[in-house]
């Protein structure tokens, strides 16, 4: 296998204007990366977030409890009207940046919220799983391998931009929103959710490190062998979780979020936090589940962690917004608009 160069850039083949006359060619997925790709990896955050998330791309949905029925659909919708309730649905045509398996968009589009689709993301197998998706759902959706900061589509091409826990992979987040002000028509909206707020991720870390330290132990326990999974798979996940420090770059404080979407050139820009609770029960939740084997995760336990995720949800929103700071929340979103001029 080759070997990318440090300083290759991962999008070149998708966004050279010609490939001999003929449409770009996306690069192929490259799920399992050399031992020389993964050390290159640690000094080239772009090649590591293309190594890391094609490395996931194909169980991506398994391991975070993605779905494309009413559970995921609520929830992408719910993100939407959390902060843009008010907007006339739907949108034409809507992209998605660092669409990973198709999760944000293609739930917004089944709850009616954009008509047509294009996903993009850095990762190849990431878009190859997302247009899977899509046609599994008979959505109209097509899409492209894609950097944030160098968009490859023309001036005013989309009414709606969202994206979806991406923000903070991108190296300079004010050139990406640039380049979403540039693709969106005058007055065409942009939405970002599910980026981790600085004390938010501060403690959702910590969390994180003591239930997997926690599980990975106890089911050291003879009785609770079963419950270990296999060795190999357990040394892959630290592997990534080594690189996953390389691929996060930023949290957010969400008055400097405001000011460089402000900076970027958007208008009537709106920063909302959530998940203060729901979060503090759900990274030990998630991070158990990647800890354990895949069938001890019965269809009880998985109600059981909805419901209780959405119960605190609530306790956020009705009771805790009110009082806890929301730079304490976990979760940021952010709208704007391109200015109609
Ligand atoms: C945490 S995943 C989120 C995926 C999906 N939006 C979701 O919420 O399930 C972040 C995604 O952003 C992509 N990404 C990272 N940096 C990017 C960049 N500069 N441009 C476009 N996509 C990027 C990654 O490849 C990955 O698929």
């Amino acid at each position: 296998m080759t070997t990318m160069s440090s300083d290759a850039d991962p999008t070149t083949a998708a966004q050279g204007p010609t490939n001999n006359g003929h449409p770009p060619v996306d690069p192929a997925p490259r799920p399992r990366a050399t031992a020389e790709e993964v050390a290159a990896a640690f000094e080239d955050t772009k090649l590591a977030q293309v190594l890391y998330h094609d490395w996931e791309a194909e169980t991506y949905d398994e391991k975070w409890s993605i779905s494309y029925d009413e559970r995921c659909i609520d929830y992408a919708k719910g993100r939407f009207e959390a902060i843009a309730g008010d907007e006339p649905l739907p949108y034409g045509r809507a992209l998605e940046l660092g669409c990973g398996t198709g999760f944000f968009l293609l739930n917004l589009m089944q709850a009616g919220v954009a008509e047509t689709g294009s996903v993009t993301d850095l990762s190849p197998g990431m878009v190859k799983v997302a247009l899977r998706n899509a046609e599994h759902l008979g959505l109209t959706v097509d899409g492209r391998v894609a950097d944030a900061e160098g968009i490859p589509y023309d001036d005013a091409t989309f009414d709606l931009v969202v994206g979806h826990a991406v923000l903070h992979h991108i190296p300079d987040v004010e050139k990406a929103l640039t380049e979403v002000l540039r693709v969106l028509k005058p007055g065409g909206r942009f939405l970002f959710a599910g980026e981790p707020t600085t004390v938010g991720n501060l403690y959702a870390r910590k969390l994180g490190q003591a239930t997997w330290y926690a599980t990975t132990n106890i089911t050291k326990l003879p009785m609770l062998r079963t419950w270990r999974r296999p060795q190999q798979e357990l040394d892959e996940s630290s592997r990534a979780a080594a690189l996953e420090a390389v691929v996060d770059l930023h949290t957010f404080d969400p008055a400097e979020l405001e000011r460089i979407a402000a900076s970027a050139g958007a208008d009537d820009v709106r920063v909302r936090t959530e998940e203060f609770a729901a979060a503090l029960l759900g990274w030990p939740i998630r991070t158990f589940e990647a800890a354990v084997p895949e069938e001890k995760l019965t269809v009880t336990w998985r109600l059981f962690a909805y419901h209780a995720w959405k119960k605190l949800s609530w306790l956020d929103e009705t009771v805790l917004r009110h009082i806890v700071p929301r730079g304490y929340f976990y979760n940021a979103m952010i709208t704007g608009v391109k200015p109609s001029r």
